[in-house]
């Protein structure tokens, strides 16, 4: 096999594999397989750019900048959809599409309308556009008429096809959800916590935002899912709604196989009837159902009011309720200090789980609901996963109960809380004496994107912390066989491990290091920016703020984060212990030689094809010499990376706003310098 067919050869199996797992549901090889191809297929393209493919599988894993994503008008708008709330409320839709296809009583029986129901999504709407097979565009809703082109973002989502199977027509736009399985969403807010961040208030909010990330390797990351339930287009394969998504099933699209036609209003209703408690035990949010006339024809008969068609309607679930007794309010303490309240209640069967606690928030939430102990209250399970109080049953108020007093200091160490102006949450400030936040602390110091001691778990961290043996991360690099041994579960084995482990994490590099002390606010991505610009920590500790807030990403939060964190004492104690003690606190000279500032202050677009190196490694070169990466030309743009095959669009563009084109070449000897 030569090059080209090896190539295309592993786009085939990667694709396969893609499909298996993310639309079938059947995963064809290991995680760990996966990556592998993926790997060898990434190395192949970037050792040969001339076989460039913009439907490759390697686009999954993102990298695109999109600075400002470009309004694009809808070929057709994007309408909602009209609700509904009760059967009655079906009933008088099913008249009124009745009565707008001249359909008489004594015909009912002869001419029934087939309805497609579908469960509703809760995510976002987008509408992709295939041109031969290939995705060519995906467009945001928007405000219905224009929408944001997020298609660098669409193409990471897996389950999204880049090229078509089959028979596909040619040209047509097919419309469908984005959204966040409650297993990612969870993950995301977990990581969101470690790093100090609020968490994202539900899947739907999460999904949005998502979206609307610039750097698509981000978005990558997130694993955003997409079912797909409308296609449009002048030539569409067949004439009814329910065969095109069958037709869109073979061509490679995620269809719901939670679909059915329905024959009658009565089977619309057990649908309805089925989904509103099944829908609980579904990997995803959905809101309601959608009901949808099946046949073309008969969509066009009945046709749009202003807002929406005449031949749909969404019915929204009721979120269940229940009421019960608050029993008391207790507080827990995050691993970054933050204090979250939770509502202990009398155990209650809501949404087919038995509810026994509910998060409040924050003071503001219980001050705004007025909760006290002793109150009967309204649980309610909507959007979100965890249950949440939506008011009190003052009918039921005994006659001396208090207003709850918020905490004024932390249950677990006693030191007074503070809450910041704009900040909800009050937070423990004594964070390195305060046993969940020691403990949080050494967690994230310790996990995987960090500094990646998998020997330490989080179950001996806590028997180590209890045994006194560490109170902060430099603590770790001080551990003794002798101190291990008397442990419990701990033998010979298990301590050479663990010391191993430690002892390796030793050669982790300065941004992961940097990443792991647990700057509040500082992430993965910033660490490395910050790393790269930086250099050594001794110059990150001298850093101004007006240096600080000229690193890509860094705002006044993260600056002020940063000064806070090295204006305690013991943080410089515990850094300093840790330089001893041989971790990696500047940047190698490998990563130094090929970092410049060169490119400080220009903006750059690329665009085409390269002979010398991959889109992604000169991207990685601009950024690595601080320069900035955009998606699109716009009046920022001073430099356009020209490869061969550029779109003639970008170069009329890059013309009237006097960009400057730059050879491959040219920009090459230019950084060099
Ligand atoms: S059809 C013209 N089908 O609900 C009809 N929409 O409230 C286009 N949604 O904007 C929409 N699941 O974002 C349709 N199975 C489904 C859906 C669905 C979720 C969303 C969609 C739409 C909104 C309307």
């Amino acid at each position: 096999m030569n090059t080209e067919q090896k190539i295309k050869q592993l786009r085939e199996d990667i694709n396969q594999h893609n499909y298996q797992y993310y639309v079938l549901d059947k995963p064809s090889v290991s995680d760990y397989e996966f990556d592998m191809l993926i790997e060898q297929l990434l190395d192949l393209e970037k050792k040969h750019p001339e076989f460039f493919d913009a439907t490759s599988p390697s686009h999954r894993v993102g990298g695109q900048i999109t600075k400002e994503f470009k309004t694009v008008a809808h070929e057709y708008p994007m309408l909602s959809l009209s609700n509904s709330y009760s059967k009655e409320d079906l009933q008088d839709f099913d008249e009124r599409v009745r009565k707008g296809l001249g359909i008489n009583h004594s015909d009912l029986l002869n001419t029934p309308v087939a309805y497609v129901c579908e469960l509703k999504f809760d995510g976002l709407s987008i509408s992709l556009t295939y041109k031969q097979g290939v995705l060519v565009q995906a467009l945001t809703r928007g405000d219905g008429v224009q929408g944001d082109d997020v298609t660098n973002n669409v193409k990471t989502i897996r389950s999204i096809p880049l090229q078509l199977k089959n028979d596909f027509s040619d040209f047509f736009e097919i419309r469908g959800e984005v959204f966040l399985s409650h297993r990612m969403f969870e993950k995301i807010n977990k990581e969101r916590e470690e790093i100090g961040e609020p968490p994202l208030a539900n899947p739907r909010n999460a999904a949005s935002g998502t979206m609307k990330m610039q750097d698509s390797s981000a978005v990558a990351k997130r694993r955003l899912d997409c079912y797909l339930y409308y296609m449009i287009g002048k030539t569409l394969p067949t004439a009814s709604h329910s065969q095109n998504l069958e037709k869109a099933k073979t061509w490679g699209f995620k269809i719901s196989p939670h679909t059915k036609v329905c024959y009658s209003i009565q089977q619309v209703f057990d649908f309805i009837d089925y989904w509103n408690t099944e829908r609980h035990h579904l990997p995803f949010d959905i809101d309601g159902i959608v009901i949808k006339v099946n046949d073309y024809a008969q969509q066009q008969q009945l046709g749009y009011t202003a807002k929406s068609p005449r031949w749909a309607i969404a019915y929204k679930f009721k979120a269940e309720q229940a009421s019960t007794l608050l029993e008391n309010i207790s507080y827990q303490v995050g691993r970054t200090g933050a204090i979250t309240p939770v509502a202990n209640l009398k155990p209650v069967s809501l949404a087919g789980t038995i509810v026994k606690r509910a998060s409040l928030h924050n003071a503001d939430i219980i001050e705004k609901l007025d909760v006290r102990v002793g109150d009967w209250v309204f649980v309610e399970k909507g959007g979100e996963i965890i249950p949440k109080i939506i008011g009190v049953d003052r009918n039921k108020r005994t006659a001396h109960s208090a207003p709850t007093q918020y905490i004024t200091h932390c249950p677990e160490c006693g030191a007074l809380l503070r809450r910041q102006e704009d900040e909800a949450q009050h937070y423990c400030i004594n964070e390195n004496h305060c046993a969940p936040q020691i403990k949080g602390k050494i967690e994230h110091f310790v996990s995987r994107k960090a500094m990646n001691i998998d020997s330490l778990g989080a179950e001996t961290i806590e028997q180590l912390y209890n045994q006194n043996l560490i109170r902060n991360i430099a603590d770790i690099y001080e551990l003794k066989k002798e101190q291990l041994l008397p442990l419990e579960r701990m033998a010979e084995k298990s301590i050479a491990n663990l010391l191993e482990g430690i002892e390796q994490s030793k050669k982790i590099p300065f941004e992961r290091v940097l990443y792991a002390i647990g700057i509040r606010h500082v992430g993965e991505t910033t660490a490395k920016k910050i790393a790269r610009k930086i250099k050594t920590i001794e110059a990150l500790m001298r850093a101004s703020q007006e240096e600080l807030l000229q690193i890509d990403e860094v705002g006044e939060v993260i600056a002020q984060s940063i000064a806070s964190f090295f204006s305690v004492e013991e943080n410089k104690q515990i850094i300093s212990r840790l330089i001893q003690k041989g971790l990696q606190f500047e940047i190698s000279n490998e990563q130094a030689q090929e970092s410049s500032d060169i490119l400080q202050g220009k903006t750059f677009v690329i665009s085409g094809v390269f002979s010398k190196h991959s889109r992604d490694e000169l991207k990685d070169l601009i950024e690595k010499n601080g320069g900035k990466n955009t998606g699109s030309i716009s009046g920022k743009t001073n430099y356009l990376l020209a490869g061969d095959n550029m779109g003639p669009e970008k170069l009329k563009k890059a013309e009237k706003l006097g960009v400057v084109l730059l050879s491959e070449d040219d920009f090459l000897k230019w950084i060099k310098k």
